[in-house]
This record gives structure tokens, C-alpha cells and sequence, in this order.
């Protein structure tokens, strides 16, 4: 637990929700614990999807699962997930409840997204709308209950909670399809993952959904596995510049996201510094 925690990462969830209370004018210190609680549940959800994922290395280093085994991985990952609920529920404040139901709502949901990723590997033929909804679930909903999170210790009005999720879960989507950018065309140096893990995990990413249209991606699948199926699919995917056309997606996402905060300044809320994050984020390496 100690060990995942201290490989750092980029820390956006408890800065989610600091952002959310600073812009509803509320006292920082308070909602310093339910930040850390985000960041605990996020490790927690990584932990299990290297198991799932066979991932080796996390953040440039064996995932855990790797550097002891399966098991530990597994009970150390369900200890944070109660780490969690400690956490959240240590001190009283304003909108408790309310704060723990929209966490239960969202642990569910990302159980229920990760389940999707996993199934999408065996379906035969996956649409981009259920790509876009297993990665809202798996990925973009915590990142939504981060910034409410944030809006709901502030006692702030249900519409700008609402605005403020809704950012959040546009910048998710965004921040999810760079993160399959970067699987496969990143530089692992920056990235600390192996490249092409979605690959040869066969993952049906927005990338394979896209190549599929013109090419039969399985039957290169079929045939290739390991580091040859990664340079044979990420050439296929270069070739027909889907690499651009992705970071536009990604873009398109974050644009989004960004005419949300519009609606949230009409309102009298101060969205510097979740611009500058939404910007941050496009232009990441890692
Ligand atoms: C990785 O999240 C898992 C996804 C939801 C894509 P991050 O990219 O936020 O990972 P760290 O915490 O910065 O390492
Ligand atoms: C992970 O998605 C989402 C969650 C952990 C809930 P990925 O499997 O794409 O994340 P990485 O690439 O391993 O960080
Ligand atoms: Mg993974
Ligand atoms: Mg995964
Ligand atoms: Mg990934």
C-alpha cells in the first residue's frame, strides 16, 4: 500500500477536488482528507487493473502484483478501498452524506466500467458510443465525484455541483482517450507503462475501433501476439494517421469541457486554475 502511494503520479484527483472547494470559496483545510481519500481509491483501482491488465510496470516501476504476487496485490487493493471509507468517514462536515453516496454510486460505476473493458476484448464488434460509455464509467465518474466532491463540502449550489461534474466528466473522457494516445505512440520513458500494453492485451481502444472499420485488425491478432503484434498494429495505426485524428477526439473533448467552465464563470465561479488543468492535461507526456 505504502509502496504504490509513494510512486507519485500525477495527483489530478485530489486536485480536483481542492480546485472544487477553493472555487466555492470554501476552507481548503476541510477538504484535505476527502482529496487524499481520492487519491487512496485511485491507487486502489490501479493496483487491481495491472492485475487485470498484466501490466509490469506502473509509473516506472513493477507494479505490485509484480514485485510481490497476485494475492498480496489483491488484499493490499482491497485494504485501500477500506482505507477509503476510513478516511471519508474519520470527521464530521457539511454534506457527508451526501459526499458518500455519490462515492458509493461512483466505486460502482468504475467496478462496472473496468468489467466493460474487460468483456470488450472478447466481443466481436464494439461501437464507438460503448467505447465512450465504459471509459465515462471506468475512468471520467471519479474524476466527476473529485470536483463535486469539492462543490459539496462548500455547501454549493445543486447547479453548479451539477456544472462542475459535468465539466469533470468531459474532461475525463478527454483525459482517457490521451491515455490510450499514450499506450500506444507515448514514450514509456515518459509514460512509466509498457508500450502497446492495450495491444497486447487486446484492448478494443477508440484506436482498434476506428482501424477495424477499414481493416481486419483480429486477423492480424490472430496471427501475431507479443511485441510483434504491438509494431504490426501500431504501424497500421501511424499509417493511417489515426494518431492525429485521436489527439483531435481528445481535443474535441476537452473543448467540451471548457465551454462547461463558460456556464460555471456566468455563475460567478473563478475556473483559473481548472483551465489551466483542462490545458495541462492536453498537452501531457506522461
Ligand atoms: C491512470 O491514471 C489510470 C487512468 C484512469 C487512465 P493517471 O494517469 O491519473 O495515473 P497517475 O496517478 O498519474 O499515475
Ligand atoms: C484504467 O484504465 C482505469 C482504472 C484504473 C479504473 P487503463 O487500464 O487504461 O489505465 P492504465 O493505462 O493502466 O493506467
Ligand atoms: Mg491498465
Ligand atoms: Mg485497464
Ligand atoms: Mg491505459
Amino acid at each position: 500500500m505504502n509502496y504504490i502511494m509513494s510512486l507519485g503520479g500525477k495527483r489530478i484527483r485530489p486536485l480536483l477536488v481542492l480546485l472544487g472547494a477553493d472555487a466555492c470559496n470554501s476552507d481548503i483545510d476541510i477538504a484535505l482528507p476527502v482529496a487524499h481519500a481520492t487519491e487512496v481509491f485511485h491507487n486502489f483501482t490501479l493496483v487491481h487493473d495491472d492485475i487485470m491488465d498484466n501490466a509490469p510496470t506502473r509509473r516506472g516501476m513493477p507494479t505490485v502484483h509484480e514485485k510481490w504476487n497476485t494475492a498480496e496485490a489483491i488484499l493490499s487493493g482491497d485494504n485501500m478501498l477500506i482505507a477509503v471509507y476510513d478516511i471519508l468517514l474519520k470527521n464530521q462536515y457539511a454534506g457527508q452524506m451526501k459526499l458518500l453516496s455519490l462515492f458509493n454510486k461512483t466505486a460502482r460505476e468504475v467496478c462496472e466500467g473496468q468489467q466493460l473493458d474487460m468483456d470488450f476484448a472478447s466481443l466481436s464488434h464494439v461501437t464507438e458510443e460503448q467505447y465512450m460509455e465504459m471509459i465515462r464509467l471506468k475512468t471520467a465518474v471519479l474524476l466527476g465525484f473529485s470536483l463535486q466532491a469539492g462543490a459539496i463540502l462548500a455547501d454549493a449550489d445543486a447547479r453548479i455541483q451539477e456544472l462542475m461534474y459535468d465539466f469533470a466528466i468531459n474532461l475525463g473522457l478527454s483525459f482517457q482517450l490521451n491515455d490510450d494516445w499514450l499506450d500506444a505512440f507515448g514514450d514509456p520513458a515518459q509514460t512509466g507503462k509498457k508500450p502497446g500494453g492495450d495491444i497486447a492485451e487486446g484492448k478494443k481502444t477508440w484506436l482498434y475501433i476506428k482501424a477495424s472499420a477499414y481493416f481486419d485488425i483480429d486477423a492480424l491478432w490472430n496471427e501475431k501476439t507479443g511485441t510483434e503484434r504491438i509494431e504490426a498494429t501500431t504501424s497500421l495505426f501511424l499509417e493511417n494517421r489515426l494518431d492525429g485524428i485521436l489527439k483531435e477526439k481528445a481535443d474535441e473533448y476537452a473543448a467540451k469541457s471548457l465551454t462547461d467552465l463558460q456556464e460555471l464563470d456566468n455563475s460567478g465561479i473563478d475556473t483559473t486554475g481548472l483551465a489551466e488543468l483542462t490545458r495541462f492535461l492536453q498537452m501531457r507526456s506522461h
